[in-house]
This record gives structure tokens, sequence and C-alpha cells, in this order.
């Protein structure tokens, strides 16, 4: 027979006990779970994949990707820093048969400075840019940042979007190619006319929920997912596309050129909303594919993420060599042990140790790689030494970025955020038979 439950004990147990909490990720809320004893746990990227029903990149995606595109997939692929997608396999599918499809990323700016983090998902897109050879536009919410954070006016944002946007050039676009927006510059005209089209499609009951809206949301933050949904199209941006004559309406033709969304995971609600709404539009659009990342764990390590305005959490693509290296040396979560004897006696631990994590973003080589994660679980591979490598290897990608910076005048800035005909070659397809 079953024992009896224990009355008794069960509300002492239950007065001591932290409940534990899952993790919450919407685009303005990001947290990861605590345990019963409130300790903050890692992210589950494979958690949310399920619950959102997203595909998890798998190894038979990536080598499709290498046949078709004779490049090895980016490191942040192959060690999965982008983890998840939707029909990122029917953009493939497009690239083989030669025809065309274009990119679309963005930034909230929200303060002037851009961490280690922000960049990541720019780094990509310029490599998937360079990869495919397409055409990309970068959407800057400014209209977003001001509705969602108290104390920030319009005024703010839109200047801290402009100064962001010099910081993503730097991380190398090829001018031709790209075009950059400030949403309360260029939300007019045909983008607007989507942007009132698409929310037209989109009862409240449908988005309140996802987006943790209630009665007393301003208004303003009600309707911005539509435009940042809207930019999806790509007839929000006629004048981007070869040889538009704007007397003729040839939005039909290019309504059906599909999307490929760069993101971070916390950015799919927005994008769910179009794949579920896009073929209902006037002219029509293919759903959009969207490729997402996990967050850059802050230096703290375990269930953070890097964020602005904790200076300690973060690298800053403004800092300079010693400060890196005395963030990485002071801040940087340690997975290695106590003492000496006990590191060399138990090994360090590599999944938790926040140095061996950006090393693993930013060493290029698997081989190498591997060699310092089995040497440091051994025990002969010290903390500092681990360290060293980290930041020698963060301080030259944030060197280079700085670099690039130097030349990004306002005159550059401007030639990417003027509206024109984007130059191409077109899609080079190396296995077309
Ligand atoms: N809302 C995003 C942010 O706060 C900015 C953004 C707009 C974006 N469009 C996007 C990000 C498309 C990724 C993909 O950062």
């Amino acid at each position: 027979m079953a024992a009896p439950p224990p009355t008794e004990e069960l509300p002492v147990r239950e007065a001591e006990k932290k409940s534990s909490t899952e993790q919450e990720i919407n685009p303005w809320d990001v947290q990861a779970g605590q345990d019963e004893q409130g300790n903050t746990l890692q992210f589950d990227y494979v958690a949310i994949s399920q619950k959102w029903a997203t595909k998890l990149i798998d190894e038979v995606l990536l080598q499709r990707f290498e046949r078709l595109t004779g490049k090895k997939p980016h490191r942040w692929l192959r060690r999965g820093l982008f983890f998840s997608h939707r029909d990122f396999d029917k953009i493939l599918d497009r690239y083989e048969a030669g025809e065309p499809f274009f990119l679309y990323t963005g930034r909230g700016p929200s303060s002037d400075a851009l961490h280690l983090g922000h960049t990541i998902p720019f780094t990509f897109t310029k490599w998937l840019q360079d990869v495919f050879d397409v055409p990309l536009v970068i959407m800057l919410t400014d209209d977003e940042k001001a509705l969602f954070r108290d104390g920030l006016t319009f005024e703010d944002t839109h200047k801290f979007g402009l100064h962001n946007a010099k910081d993503i050039i730097a991380c190398g676009f090829d001018m031709k190619k790209t075009f950059i927006f400030s949403d309360l510059e260029f939300v007019s005209g045909h983008f607007l006319y989507n942007v009132w089209e698409f929310s037209k499609l989109l009862p409240f009951n449908q988005v309140r929920g996802a987006f943790g809206f209630d009665g007393s949301t301003n208004i303003g933050r009600i309707m911005f997912p539509a435009v940042q949904c809207a930019a999806s199209f790509a007839t929000s941006y006629p004048q981007l596309w070869p040889n538009y004559d704007p007397k003729a309406d040839r939005s039909k033709a290019i309504a059906k050129i599909p999307v490929l969304i760069p993101m971070a995971i916390d950015q799919d609600p927005y994008f769910r909303l179009v794949r579920d709404n896009s073929h209902r539009m006037r002219f029509p659009s293919p759903k959009p594919a969207l490729i997402h990342s996990k967050f850059l764990t802050a230096l703290q390590g375990a269930g953070g993420k890097m964020s602005a305005s904790d200076p300690n959490s973060a690298i800053f693509m403004t800092d300079t060599p010693n400060q890196i290296k005395n963030k990485i040396n002071k801040h940087a979560f340690s997975g290695g042990r106590e003492t000496l004897e006990e590191h060399q006696r138990l090994g360090g631990i590599p999944e938790v140790d926040v140095a061996f994590q950006y090393l693993s973003y930013f060493e290029d080589d698997d081989a190498k790689l591997l060699e310092i994660e089995t040497s440091y679980r051994k025990g002969t591979l010290m903390t500092g030494e681990l360290k060293k490598m980290a930041i020698a290897m963060l301080q030259e990608y944030v060197k280079e970025f700085q670099e690039r910076r130097k030349g990004v005048t306002d005159e550059v800035l401007k030639g990417y955020m003027t509206p024109r005909e984007l130059v191409w070659k077109g899609n080079p397809n190396p296995v077309k038979k």
C-alpha cells in the first residue's frame, strides 16, 4: 500500500521552498528560469524551440548549405550560436534555383553604445550577405524604443539610431547591397501602406497574448508590431529593386521576393504574425524564412545576457584592449577549480566557463578549439591561460571593428541610408546543372 501523504510536513516544506520560475522569452523581456533555491539557470534553447515549434539547425541542413554555396558554414552555425530556423531550407531551394531573395534585420536603438552581443547578428548577417550575394535592409526601430522605454524621447532614440547605424556599418556591410533606415524617417509611402494593410489583418486578440498587451498599454505599442512586420515585405521598398518604374505598379512581382531574417530568438513572435498572414496581403508574399540565435552570455555566466545598462556584464565595442583584459580577468565566470591542486585533479568545466564560451565563438579552428576544451577538462590547461586566449581573440575582434568604425563618416552613413537601387551580382549558384 502506498504511504499516506505527509500532510503535516507539507506546509512547512512549501513555506521554506522558494518556488522555481520558468524562463521568460519575449521581445521585451528575456529572463532565464530559476531553480527552487533561487539560482539562475542556463537558458533552455531546446525548450523554446519546442514551445514555438521552430526547427533546430542540424548537420544535414549545414551539409546542404556547404554543398550549395561551396562555403564552410560559419562557426556560429557549426557551434550552435545560431541554432534554430523556420524555412531556411526553402531559402536554400531558392538559391539553388538561382532565384532572388533578400535579407532583413534590425536594431532597437535604446542606447548609444553597442556591446559585443549586439554585433553578433550583424556580423553574421554580413557573412550571409557575402555568401549569398543578396540585398539587405536594416531597420532601426527608433519608434519602438521610445514607445517601450520610459524616459526616452523620440529625439533620443532617433539620435541613438543614427549613432548605432555607424557601428552597424562598421560590421562590414557592402554599401551597394545595403539599405539602412530609421523608422521615424522612412516609414511613409509604400512602407506605410503595407503597415496599415497588415494592421488590418490582425485582430487585437491575436496579438495581445503574444506580446503581453492589456487595456492600459499605450496604443503606439499596440501598433508597433505592424511596423516591424511590414519591413518583411519587399514591396515596402520598391525603390531598392532594379528597374523600378514608379509609374508602373510592379508590386505584384516584387511581393514574391522572399526574405530571410536573422535575429535573436526573442524576436520570433513578430515574424510568426507575418508567416501566418503574408498570403493575405493584396499582393501575397511567401512566408518569411527566419534564422534564430541564442543570447550572448553575460560575463557573469549562466542565464544572463549582455546588457548595455550593466557595464560589467558586457564587452563594449568602444572598450580598449586593457578594459577587455580586465573585464575578462575580473568578471568572466570561471569553470575552473578553487585551487591549482583541485583543478589538476578534477579538471575545469567548459560548459559554464564564460571565457571558454567566448573563445568558442571567436576561435575559428575546430581542431584547436577541441584541443583547448580537452585539456581544460583534463585540468592541464589553467583558467588563467584560457582567459588569456579569450582576451586575445576578443581584443582582435574589437580592434578590427574599431578600425573599420574610424572610416564611417556622416557622408558614409548618408550613403547607406539613402533609398536607392541596390546593386548585386545575382546568384552565382556554383552547383547549377
Ligand atoms: N525589435 C528589434 C530590437 O529591439 C529590432 C528589429 C526590428 C529587428 N526588426 C528586426 C531585429 C528584424 C531582428 C530582425 O532589437
